[in-house]
């Protein structure tokens, strides 16, 4: 039969902490070898002693009488400090001894412990900074077209500041690369850049993922709780991208955070304080999904402080060579090609195509042609079919038409619109038009009705 007796005595006499154990009158019961090394003396003059007269500054005996455990604790033993812990012993809510333990000898002990987190901690935040990090400058945004060259330098601008953007335009137009470009030349470079798509999140997942939760907040949550992205980017930015797909139920919750400028974790007690820089962005028409109660206004506003309009690429046309240029040498670096040039009457294909995609579509496209074209002057047959368009030879002329049409249609929309410092209810009168179709139109143009 096995001594469970014995076996516990040898495993607390070998282990490294010094161990005493007193009975409910503080009398030392038992003290281990370590306790014994600790202390510079022998078991046998210790047991049947007081612990006050044992050890300096013990509190053992204070712990059987409060019946209050203490861990953690700093004590000075022999002159040095050590962190121990001590715990009183129940029976029958009745305390019948206590026992004292030495976790660390001396506090260097536990700096190499906490230095060797710390080494651990920062590995870890600079990973994180790694993924958090914006990748793009204002460098990166190549054009030539006079519209953007200026919507550049007011981006510029206003990164400096901490004022809230908002990013307009439609998909593949670079947005998300403006985001970066901000935070990169913002006072807040050095922080994290967190993006959050808020049309990738299932909406009932969207709270935890933005504010965060605390450990046992639901059912499936997990122990240590959970960061939220708004705490993540706290010091930095968030990128809140496609902010019109975010739940309305979020949307107020949003709203509270960015005014307070505090976040309320899931099941949290209390409120976080948070130092973020909100960037949005959309390609959707918020003032038509305000007017369809989809979007909350207040929030709208408090988003709309400064708004960047990026023109698609079919408004920019001086900007496809440039482009172009930069993606083939890109993409025949990529594929270990020698470097392909296109043709002049590919180009002017490629410039009148009307590139819903934008620079995105572009930017795959010449990837395509990269990769299918035998020769090393691209010809317009090596332009992907959907593109050329089987009405490619009328295409100029039927979309001049229609672009002058659109720009006669916009002018009048704005002009309307000024006259009336914005009131849709006066331009629609104006316009001898209802006020739906007002709104279509709007949104159609890009139009902004707050001037
Ligand atoms: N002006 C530009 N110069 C160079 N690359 C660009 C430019 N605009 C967009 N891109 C590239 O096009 C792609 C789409 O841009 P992105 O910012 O993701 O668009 P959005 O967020 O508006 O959908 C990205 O690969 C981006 O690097
Ligand atoms: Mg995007």
């Amino acid at each position: 039969m096995l001594d469970l007796g014995t076996v516990l005595e040898t495993v607390i006499d070998s282990a490294v902490e010094g161990t005493v154990v007193v009975d409910a009158n503080g009398i030392v019961v038992f003290l281990n070898k370590a306790y014994e090394d600790i202390l510079d003396i022998k078991r046998e003059d210790a047991i049947g002693k007081h612990v006050t007269e044992v050890i300096d500054f013990t509190r053992l005996h204070v712990v059987i009488r409060t019946g209050i455990p203490e861990i953690g604790e700093i004590q000075q033993i022999k002159g040095r400090n050590m962190i121990v812990q001590r715990l009183p012993i129940l029976k029958n809510d009745r305390v019948i001894a206590g026992v004292g333990k030495v976790i660390f000898r001396n506090e260097e002990e536990v700096q190499d412990i906490i230095h060797k987190l710390e080494t651990k901690v920062k590995y870890y935040e600079s990973e994180l900074k790694n993924l958090f990090e914006a990748k793009y400058r204002f460098n990166d945004i190549l054009t030539c077209s006079p519209k953007m060259t200026e919507l550049k330098k007011l981006a510029e601008k206003v990164a400096c500041t901490n004022a809230t953007i908002l990013i307009r335009g439609e998909s593949g137009v670079g947005k998300e690369l403006f985001a970066h470009a901000i935070h990169k030349a913002s006072p807040r470079a050095s922080g994290p850049f967190v993006r959050l798509n808020c049309a990738a999140i299932p909406e009932n997942l969207f709270e935890a993922e933005l504010f965060g939760y605390e450990g046992g907040a639901f059912t499936d949550a997990k122990k240590s709780g959970k960061i939220g992205k708004f705490e993540l980017a706290s010091g930095g930015t968030i990128f809140l991208d496609e902010i019109g797909d975010m739940p309305l139920a979020l949307q107020a919750k949003t709203l509270r955070s960015l005014q307070e400028k505090e976040i309320e974790r899931v099941g949290g007690i209390r409120p976080r304080k948070i130092d973020i820089r909100i960037i949005a962005a959309t390609n959707q028409n918020l003032e038509d999904m305000i007017a369809r109660n989809k979007f909350r206004e207040d929030l709208y506003f408090r988003l709309n402080v400064v708004s960047l309009a990026i023109p698609p690429l079919r408004e920019r046309k001086e900007d496809i060579p440039l482009l172009v240029g930069r993606y083939l040498e890109k993409s025949c670096r990529d594929y270990g090609s020698p470097l392909k040039t296109v043709q002049p009457e590919t180009m002017a294909q490629l410039q009148s195509y009307h590139w819903p995609g934008n620079i995105r579509e572009l930017q795959n496209t010449v990837e395509k042609m990269v990769n299918l074209a035998e020769d090393n002057v691209l010809k317009p047959a090596d332009i992907p079919k959907n593109i050329r368009g089987e009405h490619a030879a009328f295409e100029p002329f039927e979309q001049k038409l229609k672009n002058r049409t659109a720009d006669t249609e916009k002018e009048l929309l704005s002009s309307a619109l000024s006259a009336t410092k914005g009131n849709k209810k006066k331009t629609a009168l104006l316009l001898g038009i209802n006020r739906s179709t007002l709104y279509d139109k709007l949104k159609k143009y890009g139009l902004r009705y707050h001037h």
